[in-house]
């Protein structure tokens, strides 16, 4: 195929969307590469697209690039209870567990990861309000996130024409959703509350973290996503979700995704008409066939490289068995080093990492490693407790009184939150998440004026900061993306 650009430049686009947004365009594609950033160019007001090429890719990339390339190179295809096989598993075999397992701490969270315009969120938060009796008891977290935050500004209205109703079942729209004009329905207001929508972009944003709500998932939603990504980048990306669940969490594709080869560690579950990934300890090593009469989609789908598939019946009796060591079982590693913490960060080592904590005497640095790990594993209680003996041994030490403010926030204890946070910006003045903390929980207090003054010393901060700094206890956030995240978010709020 010929193209009006030359390859070298479709070439050098090619490689710059792929680290800068993990879209894969391989040359079979570069004439959709060529039509989508012809366009792109076009709405940003350049009549050549090799000087928007040029622009975009040879200066930093703002949030407005993001926004005009993220509209023009991704797919947002999405309606209401897509795959319905999936909904189906959740509400009848999923959440009736976790509920059942969360009878005390009454909180699950989930995370729709590349959420497009809102229809799966919502729908998540649809089969949480059926299956849960007395919701308003619990604390939930239904968390949305796309790179495209104009799409997300759509998806935060909650308004949707008839198409995206075009798979659901009747009582969907019969139930959740308003007339609000011809042929425009806007999602009911319980629905609308318990979804949070955030900019994320998975090629580079970090996460599991507290700062962008990315921790401790039950169930994460990323279903046709990975499929648009590199080989190399999807399992960069499955990688981050792994960390970001708790143990006995689910990874939930799409069907045509369930053979990506990055899935590989997890145990497939299956459920009937689909399959979903589930996290477990370790690597799972048992082979096992898929059960005789089991649904067609193959997990893995590798000829000879079957993987471990239970039924929903099967999990419980066959998880001895099978994958779930409990934690006592796992084996001891080493004593971690600030050397060798980082290799912890693989996925299914949250587990092990908190037991360690148990057995050995370590530095505030390890410690905050391990106490970060419970929670991601959603011990909260587990975690405040080793936090305060972490702050009796090292009380001038800020990075702890952020991260046991981040807890208190967790376990809804904002006051305390609040004391924990002005410590820690009385030990360090500039210390900026600490500030953006306080504003959210300030924001949460309905206190505007307050919220407002620590979103201006952030920006104040993140003034004097250059664009790469790593800011102090944000596992890898720089200040240009922080400041971005924190524009972005502003213009994602619905008006209304
Ligand atoms: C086809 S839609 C999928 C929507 C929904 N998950 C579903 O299955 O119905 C793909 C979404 O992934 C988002 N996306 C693409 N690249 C992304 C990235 N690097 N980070 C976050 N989201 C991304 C796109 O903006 C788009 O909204």
């Amino acid at each position: 195929m010929t193209h009006a650009l030359p390859e070298q430049k479709l070439l050098q686009l090619s490689e710059f969307v792929a680290e800068h947004l993990a879209l894969h365009f391989p040359r079979d594609r570069w004439g959709d590469l060529e039509r989508n950033i012809t366009a792109a160019a076009a709405e940003s007001g350049y009549s050549e697209v090799e000087h928007f090429m040029q622009r975009i890719m040879f200066s930093p990339m703002t949030h407005e690039h993001v926004d005009i390339l993220t509209t023009h190179l991704t797919v947002n295809e999405t309606y209401f209870w897509r795959e319905p096989e999936t909904f189906e598993a959740l509400e009848q075999s999923v959440l009736p567990r976790l509920i059942q397992s969360r009878q005390e701490r009454k909180r699950i969270r989930i995370w729709s990861a590349g959420c497009s315009t809102g229809e799966e969120p919502y729908s998540i938060a649809i089969a949480l309000q059926r299956a849960i009796p007395k919701i308003k008891d619990w604390s939930i977290t239904v968390l949305a996130t796309d790179i495209n935050p104009r799409i997300l500004h759509r998806a935060a209205a909650g308004l949707f024409g008839p198409w995206s109703f075009r798979n659901s079942p009747p009582w969907l729209k019969a139930q959740y959703v308003l007339p609000k004009e011809k042929d425009v329905f806007e999602i009911i207001p319980e629905i609308k509350r318990m979804v949070q929508f955030e900019y994320l972009n998975l090629a580079d944003d970090v996460f599991p973290s507290s700062l962008n709500d990315t921790d401790a998932m039950d169930i994460i939603f990323c279903r046709n996503v990975l499929m648009y990504f590199s080989e190399k980048r999807s399992s960069q990306v499955v990688r981050g979700l792994s960390n970001s669940l708790t143990h006995g969490g689910y990874l939930v594709v799409s069907a045509s995704e369930l053979s990506l080869p990055c899935l590989s560690d997890f145990a497939a579950a299956n459920f009937p008409g689909m399959v979903l990934f589930q996290k477990t300890s370790e690597p799972p090593n048992v082979q096992q066939q898929i059960p005789a009469g089991a649904p067609v989609r193959t997990p893995g789908g590798h000829p000879g490289q079957s993987r471990p598939v239970h039924t929903i019946e099967e999990t419980e009796p066959r998880r001895r068995e099978n994958e779930i060591l409990s934690e006592a079982e796992l084996p001891l590693p080493m004593k971690p080093t600030v050397d060798t913490i980082p290799a912890l960060h693989a996925p299914g080592h949250d587990a092990q990492v908190t037991r360690m904590l148990q057995h050995d005497a370590h530095t505030s640095e390890e410690q905050m490693f391990f106490i970060r790990a419970y929670a991601n594993e959603g011990k909260i209680d587990r975690a405040l407790q080793s936090c305060e003996k972490a702050l009796a041994a090292d009380k001038l030490n800020p990075g702890l009184h952020y991260l046991y403010a981040t807890m208190l926030q967790e376990n809804n204890q904002l006051e305390e939150a609040i004391t924990s946070l002005k410590r820690a910006i009385f030990l360090d003045s500039n210390f900026v998440l600490s500030y953006y903390s306080l504003g959210k929980i300030y924001e949460r207090l309905g206190n505007a004026s307050s919220a407002k003054k620590c979103t201006d010393n952030v920006l104040t901060i993140l003034s004097t900061c250059s664009q790469n700094e790593i800011l102090f206890a944000s596992e890898g956030l720089t200040a240009g993306r922080f400041k971005e995240m924190i524009i972005g978010a502003d213009q994602t709020r619905d008006p209304a």
